[in-house]
Parts: C-alpha cells; structure tokens; sequence
C-alpha cells in the first residue's frame, strides 16, 4: 500500500526524467541496504561510484555532524579554511596544481572547459577533442563533449567547437590534429564507466599525453567515475604515468554531499581569473568536511593495496564462476567491473533478477551489467555477490 502510494506521489509531483526501480531504500550500513518493505541488498551500485566506504561511515558522519554544529554554508566572497586544507589534501601529488570546487561532474567539465578556451584565447585555439563512447555530463558544454547519440538526441544545437576521436585509437586522434591546428584540449575517460567499464590501453593514453605535450594541446582526464580509489589508485590515470593538465572530479569526492572539482596545472589554472567563474555553492564547508574525510580514509598506501587486491579477487572469482555462452567479457580495474553479454535482453534480466535476489548492480550501455562494490567491501559480502550472480545466471541458462 505504502509502496502504491509512493509511486503515485513520484510520478505526480516528481518530474519523470528517470525510470526508477519501483524501491524505496531507507537505510545504509556498510555495504548493505534496507528498503521500506525491510528487504536487505548488498549495494553494489554505490550510489553510482559516489559512497566508496560504503554506508553510514563512522569519519564522513562524524565530520559531517561537527561541520554542522560551526558552518554549514559562507559564501565564496570569504576564505574558507575547509576548502584550502582539502585542495592541499587533493594536490599533494601534484606539485603546484591548484582546485576549483564546483558541485557536480558536469560542472567540473564545465569549469575545465572554460579554463581550456580562456588559455586558447592567448594561443587562438578552441577545439576540443572527445572520444567515441565519452560520457562527461548532461549540462551544454559537457553534453557536447559526450558522444552517444542518445543524452543529446532533443537537445541540439550543442556548443560549437567539438570534435570527435576514436577511444583507444591514437591515429584517429593524429588526423584530427594534422587538419584542425587549433585544437586546444582533449578529454578522455581512464577508464569509461558509462560505455560499460572499458578501460584505456596503457600505449595509447601514454601516447596520447606525449601527442597532447607535444603539439601544445592540454590533457583533461575526467576522473569523475574513477577517481577517489575505485580503480585501487586515488587518480585512475595513475596506472598510466601520465601527467594531465587538468583533472575533474565529482561523485566519491564529497563522501556522499554534492562536491565536484577541477585540479590544474599550475601553467594554466589561473586563466580562471577573478569574477570569470565561480558557482555559489561550490566548495561549500559542508561538503569540504565530509569529502575531507572521505579522500583522507581512502588515500592510503595500505588502504588503495587493498581496492587493488579485491579487486582482483573479485575479478578472477568472476571469470571462474560465470562461465556462460551468454557472456562476452568480464573485465575490471580495481573495483569498477563489468559482465559483458552478447544480449542485451540477458543483461537486463540478469540485472533485474540481481536485484531482486538482494544485490544491486546496474545495467550499462545496454549489454554490460556494472558492479561498483564500496571500496572497503569484505571478501566475503565478495563471495555472496558471486554466488547470487552464479545463481541468477544459472536459472537464466536453464
Ligand atoms: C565520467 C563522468 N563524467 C561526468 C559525469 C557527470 O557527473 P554528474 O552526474 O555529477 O554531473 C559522470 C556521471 O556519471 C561520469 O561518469
């Protein structure tokens, strides 16, 4: 009745831009959450990548709780204390970069955009260079950037001044750049969770970064999804000994309150300059505090040792345990997975009957069903996933 009720109210007062699962989740604790009907599901959703230490951590709460009882907005027309110590906090491998606090991933690309055309505005470039199967946003400027046809079917005209390269294909972006010379920046994905978890080959992000040095071009990695210790490295292009010029961030990064961020280069950073951008909430104390406690639990030798190992258990004990004609691939980098299907019919179905067989996963550019545990998941709750999975697919095959 209750559950009746809700929908009703959803779709009456709520604006029907998401097709929601007809489940109402009203607690979290660690990698488990509870719904109105008192079900319990291991979360391997994570909010999508946002809740990395899982639910109801202890540090984020009680950061979250003292923030409360001093300050929880001032405006950016003031210093704010939490925003150095957490800029000092995120840049302290990254010599002299500096942070731009926003609220979201699409205003992190946003922000990293508009600081790349006002550094090409002294150097007369403005193209921008994204790859096929790029997600970076749902606003504009980010929205042009992000390939699949369908987030910008109904929305054009985009923003001019995009262009389009092949993921994983260094020659696509080589002939772009031998006819457009007033390309200014390119934005590539480590590892792009929308399409479906496919990682970037070591030689081409490698290759990409000389290419980008080399012709004066600035390299955005939009770690969005992957930053924050999901891939077992705080930043994930980290596997590749790259050096972009600027990184924008979202999701993880405020320990479940909104936050997102640029860090750049110190050559080019402060193109951003007084009263050329801002937002009023961004870098809000609030989410300073909790993102502060999510970044200082998770950037840990011993701590990202572990994303890394789990990771790999997990992966390995997956490819032992599906074997299925249904399956294409299943492939990870530290604790963002996925189970490629030839069907995309299978997939869904195998999403849904997860789901009801208490372990959220979501389905990906149609065919690849997503898995992004809490990084501080058990071997254990590791297992049990595996094992509903088995199962699932198991009754699937028959
Ligand atoms: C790689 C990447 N960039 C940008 C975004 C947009 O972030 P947000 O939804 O916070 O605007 C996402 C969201 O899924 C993402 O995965």
């Amino acid at each position: 009745m209750l559950k009746k009720k809700l929908i009703e109210n959803n779709n009456k007062f709520l604006i029907s831009n998401y097709s929601r699962y007809p489940i109402s989740i009203i607690k979290g604790d660690g990698s488990y959450v509870y719904d109105t009907d008192k079900n319990e599901y291991l979360d391997f959703i994570s909010g999508i990548a946002v809740n990395n230490l899982g639910h109801n951590n202890k540090g984020i709460k009680n950061a979250i709780k003292k923030q409360l009882d001093e300050l929880t907005h001032v405006s950016n027309l003031f210093l704010i204390p939490k925003q150095i110590e957490f800029a000092k906090l995120l840049t302290e491998r990254l010599s002299r970069y500096k942070v731009f606090f926003c609220n979201s991933g699409t205003e992190a690309n946003e922000a990293a955009f508009k600081l790349a055309r006002k550094w090409g505005l002294y150097n007369n470039k403005k193209t921008i260079i994204s790859v096929t199967g790029a997600f970076h946003g749902r606003t504009f400027g980010s929205l042009s950037a992000t390939t699949p046809k369908k987030y910008r079917d109904g929305f054009y005209p985009m923003v001019p001044g995009f262009k389009r390269a092949k993921f994983n294909d260094i020659t696509s972006i080589k002939s772009i750049i031998k006819k457009d010379k007033k390309v200014l920046a390119i934005i590539i994905e480590p590892v792009q969770g929308e399409a479906g978890v496919k990682i970037a080959d070591k030689k081409y992000l490698k290759e990409l970064d000389i290419l980008c040095k080399r012709n004066n071009i600035l390299l955005i990695a939009d770690e969005v999804q992957v930053g924050i210790g999901r891939t077992g490295k705080l930043f994930g292009f980290e596997h590749y000994g790259i050096q972009p010029d600027i990184i924008s961030l979202a999701k993880a990064l405020g320990g479940g309150i909104p936050c997102g961020a640029i860090i750049a280069n110190p050559n080019i950073c402060d193109f951003l300059t007084p009263g050329s951008h801002g937002t009023t909430m961004g870098g809000n104390p609030l989410a300073m505090a909790s993102g502060i406690s999510m970044v200082k639990q998770i950037n840990k030798k011993q701590f990202l040792k572990k994303v890394t190992n789990k990771g790999l258990y997990f992966l390995d004990n997956l490819k032992l345990s599906l074997k299925s004609k249904k399956i294409k691939e299943i492939r990870g980098l530290g604790l963002i997975l996925a189970i490629e299907f030839y069907s995309s019919k299978i997939a869904k179905k195998f999403t849904n009957s997860c789901i009801s067989n208490g372990l959220l996963v979501l389905i990906t550019e149609k065919y690849n069903v997503r898995i992004l545990p809490p990084l501080n998941v058990k071997n254990s709750e590791i297992r049990k996933s595996i094992k509903i999975m088995k199962t699932v697919l198991e009754k699937i095959d028959e």
